[in-house]
């Protein structure tokens, strides 16, 4: 039997490159080889100030985005946190077992309460604790993320031994799985990661016309002035794109154009954008495709829910009886 892995993406509303190049396309890869669940996050999404009646529409967005990419539930289990209600409780066990300090030396943590400053509530404090709940309902053993939340898994992991440590060896200790294209920056400015939050996102539901306008002003190399500015490829962000779609071929040939001011930076820009589209394309079109028949979505996700929460009471009766609860 495979291994069982486990991740989880946030129903943030306006799915990016970043998403994608940082998780979604990694978690498609790792459907072959592992027992795959993925899952829509909402109960983290509360942990931040957020519009009631948007949330089923960012719910079912990403869900409609995750299949469009790939994410095939005929080969995968993609379901909704919440409607599967043994991760809270999962998580309140878990809560017994964290130590607090631990949770106030998160980045993100630190992050967030100084960005959400006045609205920081004990859940944005907890949320790695959920996450842990998340992985060991399932005894994931594999868990694929972004380089931002191996800290967070870094904290699942020690949660998992002190757990086993107190109650019985009940869980295993969940692997983190880098992505190789884990950080994607804006194009606005290269120095900022690409996050919903900053808003410097290239969406992958966004029109193709917006998406050149960013591509288009992106900031690149800041020696190439003019064309005949020669550039150095690995300081220019655009350059980082091409890294992620564009074939061999065309990489070597703008870098060493590049290097010897034999393009410009819009004709590179022109080739990268081309490649992207080609891969966002086909996303857009099956996404918005699946938006239309919403229903059909729902009966996935519940079908999804379905299978976790037979896994999730399992786990629970484990979970009461080593605790003589
Ligand atoms: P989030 O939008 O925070 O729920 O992120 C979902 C997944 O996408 C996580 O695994 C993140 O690490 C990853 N991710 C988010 N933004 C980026 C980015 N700019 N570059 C690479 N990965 C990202
Ligand atoms: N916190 C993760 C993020 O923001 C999402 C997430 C929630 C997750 N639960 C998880 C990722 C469990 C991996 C495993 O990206």
């Amino acid at each position: 039997m495979s291994k069982r892995l486990f991740s989880g993406i946030q129903p943030s509303g306006g799915i990016h490159i970043g998403n994608y190049l940082g998780a979604i396309r990694n978690w498609v890869e790792l459907i072959p080889q592992f027992e795959c669940i993925y899952c829509i996050v909402d109960y983290h999404a509360i942990t931040v100030p957020y519009e009631p009646a948007e949330m089923q529409g960012r719910i079912l967005e990403a869900a409609a985005v995750n299949i469009a990419c790939g994410i095939d539930p005929e080969r995968c289990t993609l379901f909704v946190q919440s409607h599967v209600p043994e991760h809270t409780e999962l998580a309140w066990i878990l809560n017994t077992v964290t130590p607090i300090g631990e949770l106030f030396r998160m980045t993100q943590f630190k992050d967030k309460s100084a960005q959400f400053e006045g609205s920081v509530n004990a859940g944005l404090l907890n949320y790695p604790v959920l996450m842990a709940a998340d992985i060991l309902l399932y005894k994931g053993e594999v868990v694929p993320v972004g380089e931002d939340q191996v800290q967070h898994l870094e904290l699942s992991r020690e949660i998992t031994r002190r757990f086993n440590a107190r109650f019985g060896e009940l869980f295993p200790e969940p692997q983190p799985r880098l992505t190789a294209a884990a950080r994607v920056m804006g194009l606005d400015d290269p120095t900022k990661k690409m996050s919903k939050s900053v808003g410097n996102t290239i969406g992958l539901l966004e029109d193709p016309q917006s998406i050149w306008e960013k591509v288009r002003t992106a900031v690149t190399d800041p020696a190439r002035v003019r064309r005949s500015d020669p550039g150095e490829p690995t300081k220019c962000n655009v350059f980082s794109l091409h890294g992620y779609f564009s074939p061999p071929a065309d990489i070597e040939r703008v870098a060493a154009g590049c290097r010897g001011a034999t393009i410009g930076c819009i004709e590179c820009k022109k080739l990268m954008y081309g490649h992207m589209m080609a891969v966002l394309n086909p996303i857009r079109e099956r996404a918005q495709a699946l938006l239309a028949q919403p229903e059909r979505v729902w009966d996935t996700l519940r079908r999804g829910a379905h299978h976790c929460r037979t896994i999730a009471r399992a786990t629970m009766g484990e979970v009461r009886r080593a605790m003589g609860l």
